[in-house]
């Protein structure tokens, strides 16, 4: 017994040295942070990418003549374009990142869709849509694969929730300027949630929804980055703005028409058929300015609704259903710091958002 607690004893610290040499590693590498030079943090939203087979795979809904010479290799090429065009610090991929009926196998179409924002060596992060899982692997398969590809900042769930829905639920946080006050601060907060497949429950049809573990999660996550935002040293007065992304829309996205959205709306809002109340677990938080999602290809609107602004990215990849003549797309979304009277960065002054293409 004694032989026993003194191996268990060595194997304890070799795990504990391997964890602080790693979490500090980590640490400096990925941590997010505003840019020194324009006080900016720049986002990339792309959402359904349907990615599948890559050259076998034909494109939906471009014209007949442009059929011939169309395949998931114009999805590649398109991120690359956009990623060179927009300099993000951060891509976001808000789910249906592979078209699972069509992927002849997850993880190597999942490569290909990813392999873009890999090479960038840019930081990115996915959430989970309602098709990744329709291939070879799992939800849980497709998000831990996911976790595993280079430069993504994705987790698989938030370690410290013992029981949690889904799969993909986890924040990043994004610091102030580094030298800045707020350098060790989180000064934008980004929430990412799995917002299901289909409602598993027989008299409930339809698209699965957010369920009240992670709403639980986002409440204390939220409540713990309010109190260490306020708190010292740099205490700040409420609390830092926070963006959320997840795949499927909310049926509070339906609460707007042309008089108080701007962008389009070709499409219904294909929520699901319940409301989940996580729209208001989200106002009454406090923190979150606005929500990213994506699922309804032909609608890239934004509204804004109790101080959430309520946003489609459009859809964006070749295999995914689109309108001929309406271009895949993208948002972009711009969070831009306050210049300090001292002609340091402060805290976050505004957020913009707009489609690209
Ligand atoms: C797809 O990519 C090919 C090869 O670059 C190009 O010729 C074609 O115009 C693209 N199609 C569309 C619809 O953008
Ligand atoms: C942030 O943390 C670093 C490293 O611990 C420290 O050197 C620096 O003074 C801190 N800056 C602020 C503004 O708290
Ligand atoms: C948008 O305007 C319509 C009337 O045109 C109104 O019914 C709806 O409540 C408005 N939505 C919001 C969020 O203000």
């Amino acid at each position: 017994m004694g032989v026993l607690a003194k191996k268990m004893g060595a194997v304890a610290v070799v795990m504990w040295v391997a964890f602080i040499c790693c979490h500090a590693a980590e640490a400096g590498r990925r941590q997010l942070r505003f840019d020194g030079k324009r006080g900016e943090f720049r986002i990339l939203q792309v959402a359904d990418m349907h990615y599948a087979d890559g050259k076998r795979t034909p494109c939906e809904d471009v014209f007949p003549q442009q059929m011939a010479s169309c395949s998931d290799l114009n999805t590649t090429a398109f991120i690359r374009r956009v990623i060179l065009a927009e300099k993000p610090d951060l891509i976001v991929f808000t789910g249906d990142n592979i078209f699972g009926f069509d992927a002849t196998d997850a993880a190597s179409s999942m490569d290909a869709a990813f392999a873009p924002a890999v090479s960038s060596n840019i930081p990115w992060a996915a959430v989970l849509g309602n098709h990744d899982q329709e291939s070879t692997l799992s939800r849980e398969g497709v998000m831990k694969h996911i976790v595993s590809m280079k430069n993504t900042l994705s987790q698989l769930n938030p370690p410290e929730a013992h029981v949690i829905d889904g799969y993909g639920n986890y924040n990043l946080e994004v610091h102030g300027v580094e030298g800045s006050s707020l350098a060790n601060k989180s000064a934008l907060n980004l929430y990412f949630l799995d917002s299901g497949d289909y409602s598993t429950v027989p008299s409930i049809p339809g698209y699965g929804w957010i369920k009240p573990s992670q709403q639980l999660w986002f409440e204390r996550t939220s409540s713990n980055l309010r109190r260490a935002y306020v708190n010292k040293p740099e205490p700040q007065k409420g609390p830092a703005p926070a963006l959320t992304f997840f795949h499927i829309p909310l049926p509070e996205f339906a609460s707007f028409d042309s008089s108080n959205f701007t962008g389009v709306k070709q499409e219904g809002i294909s929520s699901a058929s319940v409301n989940s109340g996580f729209f208001t677990t989200m106002v009454a938080a406090g923190d979150v300015k606005a929500v990213f999602t994506g699922h309804d290809h032909l609608n890239d609107f934004c509204g804004e609704l109790t101080g959430i602004h309520l946003c489609y990215a459009g859809g964006f990849g070749y295999h995914a259903y689109g309108k001929a003549g309406w271009s895949r797309r993208a948002r972009m979304v711009v969070a831009s710091l306050e210049k300090t009277e001292k002609g340091s960065w402060g805290t976050v002054k505004s957020i913009k958002n707009m489609e690209t293409s």
